[in-house]
């Protein structure tokens, strides 16, 4: 396509976006869907949200008459009042007869219970699946989510971005690495893992993590596939909740010699006292995607949600 051509398309690319899609930014991500609405050069409406003093939501969304409400939010804690907000969310903009409504859910909650661990348990995973469709969106975007069993409970169109090669693409250009290795904490994650490593182009390896169903207590295996002496290793993990999986592999990696360790994670739940555990047992620093925003979310996953959209508007 000539220059001129390009330049037209894209201009056009841009008008449309602008007329047709609202991006509604929910209490939980309103800087990231600030950021997704600039991108795509779309609407931004803001959302009122009012807690009552018994820890209800009120919700109230600005006016918009646009093809796409594509309503960005969390569910990150407080868990269960970011999900019911965005099913208030969801079913507001379903009402007001919105011809397309999209979900951007960066951390879905929920989605490590994707099954019945144990005689009795309720699967999670498949009831917040039920309800996002029961209140009418249409999609789901969300980003590394925990399985793809996870997804599998969805029977609407669900988009699992990755968010590995911009994760990747800051260690390589951000961090002074010293011989690395990517370390997976459990076989689980030794796709993601691969990944991350195939981009740094260097060694990967698992570590074989049990963990007790009833106690919910993390076990790892001091024996390593490869040596780690005196290499910096990359504990590359989807989720860092409670952070002992990360202080327990750290303290295995160390102990094998490991020179510096650092967690690199989609998304840094970092639980109570998640961050003390982590830094006792030896980890440098955690960096983490903005799916939840703090300070340890160094890598912004705008531009990867905004290009998702953008093919979605346009498919
Ligand atoms: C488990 O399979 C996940 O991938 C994470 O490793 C886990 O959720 C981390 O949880 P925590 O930080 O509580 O050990």
């Amino acid at each position: 396509m000539s220059t001129f051509l390009r330049m037209i398309s894209i201009h056009e690319t841009c008008y449309n976006l602008n007329r047709e899609v609202s991006i509604i930014a929910g209490p939980s991500s309103s800087d990231l869907a600030t950021r997704i609405a600039r991108d795509l050069d779309a609407e931004l409406v803001p959302v009122d949200v009012r807690i009552f003093t018994d820890g209800e939501s009120k919700i109230k969304i600005g006016k918009t008459k646009k093809k796409y409400c594509i309503i960005v939010q969390s569910t990150y804690p407080p868990t269960d009042r970011h999900l019911l907000q965005a099913l208030m969310m969801i079913k507001k903009c379903t009402d007001c007869k919105a011809m397309n409504v999209y979900t951007v859910i960066p951390y879905l909650a929920y989605a490590r219970q994707d099954r019945a661990f144990l005689e009795g348990e309720v699967i999670s995973m498949e009831l917040v699946a039920k309800l996002l469709e029961a209140v009418g969106t249409r999609r789901v975007i969300t980003v590394d989510i925990h399985s793809s069993l996870a997804l599998s409970h969805f029977t609407i169109n669900v988009q699992n971005i990755s968010s590995i090669s911009i994760l990747a693409d800051y260690a390589a250009n951000e961090m002074k690495l010293n011989k690395p290795i990517v370390v997976s904490p459990d076989s689980g994650g030794i796709i993601r893992a691969r990944e991350f490593a195939k981009i740094l182009k260097v060694d990967m390896m698992a570590l074989k993590k049990f963990r007790d169903r009833d106690t919910g207590e993390v076990h790892i295996d001091e024996r390593l596939d490869l040596s780690v002496i005196d290499r910096d290793a990359l504990l590359v993990d989807d989720i860092i909740s409670s952070g002992d999986s990360i202080a327990k592999a750290c303290k295995v990696l160390k102990k094998n010699n490991s020179s510096k360790v650092y967690a690199i994670c989609t998304h840094a739940l970092l639980i109570g006292d998640a961050m003390q555990r982590i830094k006792a047992a030896g980890v440098e620093d955690v960096i983490a995607t903005n799916s939840i925003p703090s300070e340890f979310a160094k890598v912004d996953l705008s531009r990867i949600i905004s290009e998702n959209l953008r093919n979605l508007v346009h498919s």
